[in-house]
Order: C-alpha cells, then sequence, then structure tokens
C-alpha cells in the first residue's frame, strides 16, 4: 500500500511582534487579563503588503529546504486560509507562481481554524490514491486584515504567520498489526479524522463576504460558546484518533494542539492525562494563528530537537464551522 510520510517542515512569522502591553494602549484590556484568559502574550502581525501568499510562500520554502526537494517535484499544494490574498483565484495557486513552478494541481480548503488538519487529510487521500506523489500542505493566515480592533474580545487572541510540510508517497509501505506496539508502527501519517457540524456556524464568523455584503468583514465570535463546544469535540476526536488506532495517551510522544487558548489545551491534555512537557505550546508567543499554527508548532519542536524521527505525533484542531479534526503520525 502507499503512505504519506512527513519529509520535511517550515515555517514564516512576519517580524512585527505585538506584544500585550502594547494592545492595552488600544484597547480596554490588560496584559494579565489577556495571559490569564488566554496564555497569550505577543502575537506577529503582517506588514503593509504583505499576503498571505508571500508567508505561505516562505513557509513552503522551508519545509522543502528542510525535505532536500526541489519545488520542481511538488504536485500537489493545498494551503488552508480564511484569509486569502483574494477572493479568487486559490492563494494556492499564487504561491505555486511564486515558486516558480506549473506542474500538477493547487487550491485552496477553507476550514478556518481546522484547515491544516483537513488540508493533511485531503494531500494524505491524494497520495493514498496514486494521485500525488509529493505534496506541499501550507497553512498561512493574516487574521490581522478581519479582526475589529475596537472589539477586545477577539483582537487580542488572534496573529499571523504561516507553516508547511511536505508529504513524500512511500510505496510498498507495510502494515504492522492493529495491536503492535507504537515504535512497531509505520513511519508517516496513520490516519486522519474530519468533523463539522454546520448548525454552529453562527459561533464564529466573518460578518463580510462577496455572496453576503461584497465587503470583506470582520471577525465576529461568540467566546464561550466557542470554549465549551470546543473542549468537548477536541476531546472526542483525539480520543477516536487513538482508539481507531489501537493506542492509548501513553503511546503518544508529541500533543501538537492548534493553539486558540492555553487554558483549552491544557484541558485536552488533563483529559489523556498526559503531561505538558509532551505538549507542545507556541500560543504564548504566537497567540492564535488559525490554519497556521499546528504547523507552526510542528517545526518549533522539531527544529528545538523535540519531535525526532519514529515519534508518535498527534495532532488536532477546531475552528469556524464547527469544523474539528485530528491527524496522527509517526515521524
Ligand atoms: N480584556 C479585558 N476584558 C475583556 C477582554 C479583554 N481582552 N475581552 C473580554 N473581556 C471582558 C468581557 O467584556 C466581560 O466583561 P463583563 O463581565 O463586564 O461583561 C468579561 O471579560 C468576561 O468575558 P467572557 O467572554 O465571559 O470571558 P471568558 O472568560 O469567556 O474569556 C475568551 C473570553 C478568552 C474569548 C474565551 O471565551 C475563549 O477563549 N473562548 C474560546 C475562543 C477561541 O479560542 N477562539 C478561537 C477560534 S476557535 C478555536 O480556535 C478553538
Amino acid at each position: 500500500m502507499t503512505r504519506s510520510l512527513i519529509v520535511g517542515c517550515g515555517a514564516y512569522l512576519p517580524s512585527q511582534v505585538l506584544t500585550n502591553h502594547e494592545l492595552a494602549a488600544r484597547v480596554d484590556t490588560t496584559d494579565e487579563w489577556i495571559v490569564e484568559r488566554t496564555g497569550i502574550r505577543t502575537r506577529h502581525i503582517a506588514a503593509d503588503g504583505e499576503l498571505t501568499s508571500d508567508l505561505g510562500e516562505q513557509a513552503a520554502r522551508a519545509a522543502l529546504a528542510s525535505a532536500g526537494i526541489d519545488a520542481r517535484q511538488v504536485d500537489l499544494i493545498v494551503l488552508a486560509t480564511a484569509t486569502p490574498d483574494r477572493t479568487f483565484p486559490a492563494t494556492a495557486t499564487a504561491v505555486q507562481a511564486k515558486l516558480g513552478t506549473r506542474q500538477g494541481a493547487a487550491f485552496d480548503v477553507q476550514a478556518v481554524c481546522s484547515g491544516f488538519i483537513y488540508a493533511l487529510a485531503v494531500a494524505d487521500n491524494f497520495i493514498k490514491a496514486g494521485q500525488s506523489r509529493t505534496a506541499l500542505v501550507i497553512g498561512a493566515e493574516t487574521f490581522s486584515r478581519i479582526l475589529d480592533w475596537q472589539d477586545r474580545g477577539t483582537c487580542v487572541l488572534f496573529g499571523d504567520g504561516a507553516g508547511a510540510v511536505v508529504l513524500r508517497a512511500e510505496n510498498g509501505a507495510c502494515e504492522a498489526a492493529a495491536t503492535a506496539p507504537s515504535n512497531a508502527r509505520p513511519r508517516g501519517i496513520l490516519s486522519t479524522h474530519l468533523h463539522a457540524d454546520g448548525r454552529q456556524h453562527d459561533m464564529l464568523y466573518v460578518d463580510g463576504g462577496p455572496s453576503s455584503t461584497q465587503t470583506t468583514g470582520h471577525l465576529r465570535m461568540k467566546g464561550q460558546e466557542v470554549f465549551r463546544h470546543a473542549v468537548i469535540n477536541l476531546a472526542q476526536v483525539v480520543e477516536e484518533a487513538l482508539a481507531a488506532n489501537h493506542l492509548g495517551a501513553a503511546d503518544i510522544d508529541w500533543l501538537v494542539p492548534h493553539q486558540a487558548n492555553r487554558r483549552i489545551i491544557d484541558y485536552i491534555a488533563r483529559k489523556l492525562a498526559l503531561p505538558i512537557e509532551k505538549v507542545v505550546l507556541t500560543v504564548e508567543q504566537h497567540g492564535n494563528t488559525s490554519a497556521a499554527s499546528v504547523p507552526l508548532a510542528l517545526d518549533v519542536a522539531v527544529r528545538d530537537g523535540r519531535i525526532k524521527q519514529g515519534d508518535m505525533v498527534l495532532m488536532e484542531a477546531m475552528g469556524g464551522g464547527f469544523t474539528w479534526g485530528a491527524a496522527l503520525a509517526r515521524w
């Protein structure tokens, strides 16, 4: 059978850093409130004229370099974003042009904060179906452009950034027995699990769009409702991913969660009885970068040597829609 190996990762953060103290000079908030309720201290903000595709391109170049793969070998680009350069064409095609390639398919996936998990699942399925050999999966966002900077309930939460991974088809990968110990499982993406509940689409949304208002609009959120659904849905989907692979939380080397809020992450770690040392945390420095948060966190932990070849990595995310999902990979 064919399996997707994660052969490289990369990330990019805009140079401008916005601190809680700087935000407190703009809206009625404090560093203490933001840290206590969210765990966020700083976030990066894209420069004027710096587009989602620019961030995505930088992350993609870093991922390709770490994989030792030339952009001309890529036959699929799936880019997850809720903040595209333009309504159309897909930001993935802008990244493709910036990488100087023209082969294969390139398209966007829109699942907001779950976007990277959705994009990873799409690319993994393309590879398993034999339709792609080398795929770039990118999460890239410029949420600073859709925030209402007068709304203290939302503008303190988000930041800009991009992360990417390179997937390569591994032919003839052997199946391990369902009950094999985790270190005997094959490397690569073991399973992905996606969910959506569109009844909740008014909990977290942007109040604009080409079909409704013909404006870009601003992010709106019922924070407490989002929080309540996030802990339930994420706890359920990580259990689903573990059960599907006949593994327990003790088999997980690293949990790489969506970085929305430290309290949500702590809840999931507690629920799994996973020591917090096994959780990759970037929310303090990056804030919530939506679809970019999981690949940004992956890149941090790979580069500082925590995630090593053979490690069992559990990723999860939840976002507007609601959408949510998890992916389990042996690195
Ligand atoms: N600074 C100071 N006070 C604030 C701020 C702020 N930045 N924002 C809200 N407040 C005030 C409110 O006005 C309210 O004041 P009031 O009691 O006088 O009316 C008070 O703080 C409490 O507001 P709540 O909304 O009840 O605060 P809560 O404890 O729920 O925290 C938060 C708000 C942080 C948004 C929380 O609900 C949350 O994290 N929700 C999840 C949202 C999320 O993560 N969204 C990301 C996208 S989805 C995802 O990625 C999972």
